[in-house]
């Protein structure tokens, strides 16, 4: 009798021989892409045997979302990647409707745990598929599945919680007990942050309610991660149906946010005081961090957004792509995201003009490119009547994508509409922007169709796709009201596309 493949297998197989076929420039330089099909979340994200592991949501099959795998990538330095095999299939009665997000966490005993949620179809009431938390032990390449999953069952749930909406559990470990945080939907305070506390990571109990949207602050919760940041404690959520406030701080839709407060960790109570959006850009979601063994706090998320992924078009045989990942700091209470320091590795011959001055709309000497890390500092007092200024990208044929700074206007804007994109989608987005000591800082990393904007040193940063042929290169530069003096460094960035060890 031949053997027949797993689902595990059969997935490995198919990776593994799809791969090798989709060329190298058919991706980002260094945002990191599945091997073929589909990538959503970033799952298990840590630091384990001297690499980096980067899990994420997976179905090797198609360029759609599909029953959910966890695919795998390892890096040294957060930007080579190096394709791991497909790390779980759903092929368990505990996720036989897919193996959905969740986090990772190294064992004193030098395995590591992945725990994520087991979607178990039509067990939920009224047939719905029910969400419980499973955990899988392995070596950093092959993981067996615990036959006690789920090991956080619906049982665990106190009254008014929601089984069919229960997932992406966040693990740690603190001295010698484990805690991790997941989301669930509850009857009434919907979106919710349930804390659990094992011995083991295998045995949970049921801890407290962390924080809750009440529907303020969206309607179901995603993607919990909970962490300290200095004297910050910070709880980050990815927020579903949020609902715009008049002062327009928070986008509608499905969004990213960051819950700061203070955390007592005896009492396990948590105390928001502040509500910021993680990245305000158009394409972002999902995010997951780990610590770097440095100490740095570093985030990756999903540079994707939901409601593009219902619309064509699918250029490649993969789709979805995570961020470049960024390093977390607080300043003047905000969370603010600075680009990992390891993508100066990347960095080609300098380009640097200093003081040039600018008024109508013109290219400068050596400034261009679709990969490329371009810091731009506008001196907002060198000339009064100078309002702002605009900045293009990607353009070309008369097309471009466009970042406008406005002083008077009190803000920054994106604006991706005229890059030659089709898709009938948001493709604006406005924030505040003031000049901190006299200056505006903008510092735009492109990766062909990827777009990271970091504004005045990080405390806000806007994640884009430009759906613009890859040839429109140009940037050019336009004053707004009276001529802006700028600074520039650029530095074109090396590709590093990921190497596959499967
Ligand atoms: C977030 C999410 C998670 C879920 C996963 C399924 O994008 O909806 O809540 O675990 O995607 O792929």
């Amino acid at each position: 009798m031949p053997h027949e493949l797993t689902r595990l297998e059969a997935a490995r197989a198919y990776e593994r021989r799809e791969a090798a076929s989709i060329p190298a420039g058919d991706r980002p330089a260094f945002h990191l892409t599945p091997p073929v099909g589909w990538m959503n979340d970033p799952n298990g994200f840590c630091f384990y045997d001297g690499l980096y592991h980067l899990f994420f949501q997976y179905y090797p099959y198609d360029t759609v979302w599909g029953p959910m795998h966890w695919g795998h990538a390892t890096s040294a330095d957060l930007l080579r990647w190096t394709y791991r095999p497909c790390a779980l299939a759903p092929d368990t009665p505990a996720d036989a409707a897919g193996c959905f997000s969740g986090s990772g966490v190294p064992l004193p005993d030098g395995r590591l745990l992945l725990i994520y949620t087991g979607v178990q179809p039509g067990a939920a009431d009224g047939g719905r598929d029910a969400q419980m938390q499973c955990i899988a032990v392995g070596d950093g390449r092959d993981f067996a599945k615990d036959p006690a999953n789920p090991v956080i069952p619906a049982g665990l749930l106190p009254a008014g919680f929601d089984t069919a909406d229960f997932r992406d559990p966040k693990i740690w470990r603190e001295g010698d007990r484990y805690y991790c945080v997941a989301a669930c939907r509850h009857r009434q305070d919907q979106g919710s942050i349930l804390l659990f506390e094992s011995p083991d990571a295998r045995r949970w109990k049921f801890v407290t309610v962390l924080d809750s949207s009440r529907d303020r602050l969206g309607k179901m919760w995603e993607c919990p991660d909970f962490f300290p940041l200095g004297d910050t404690q910070v709880l980050l959520i990815s927020p579903q149906e949020v609902c715009a406030d008049p002062d327009g701080a928070l986008h509608p839709g499905d969004i990213t946010a960051a819950l700061l407060g203070r955390y007592d960790p005896a009492a396990h109570a948590f105390a928001r005081q502040a509500v910021q959006a993680v990245d305000d850009g158009l394409d972002f979601y999902a995010p997951q961090t780990t610590l770097a063994p440095d100490g740095r706090r570093i985030l990756v998320g999903w540079m994707q957004c939901w409601a593009a992924t219902r619309q064509g078009p699918r250029p490649h045989r993969w789709y979805g792509r995570m961020s470049l990942p960024r390093e977390l700091f607080v300043r003047d209470g905000r969370l603010c995201q600075r680009p990992v320091r390891e993508i100066e590795t990347l960095w080609q011959a300098e380009t640097r003009l200093t003081g040039v001055t600018v008024e109508a709309p013109a290219a400068l000497p050596g400034i261009r490119g679709r990969c490329l890390d371009l810091s731009v500092t506008a001196d907002a007092a060198a000339n009064p009547g100078c309002r702002g200024f605009v900045l293009h990208f990607a353009e070309a044929d008369g097309r471009f994508a466009e970042i406008r700074w406005d002083a008077q206007a009190g803000g920054l804007l994106v604006d991706r509409s005229r890059c030659g994109t089709r898709q009938d989608l948001p493709h604006i987005r406005r924030v505040p922007a003031a000049p901190r000591a006299g200056r505006l800082t903008l510092r735009l990393i492109l990766d062909k169709d990827c777009a990271e904007l970091f504004v005045n040193g990080g405390e806000r940063v806007l994640s884009a796709l430009i759906d613009a042929p890859e040839q429109a290169a140009g940037i050019s530069f336009a004053a707004l009201g009276a001529p802006v003096r700028l600074d520039l460094v650029q530095h074109p960035l090396a590709a590093c596309p990921p190497v596959a060890m499967f």
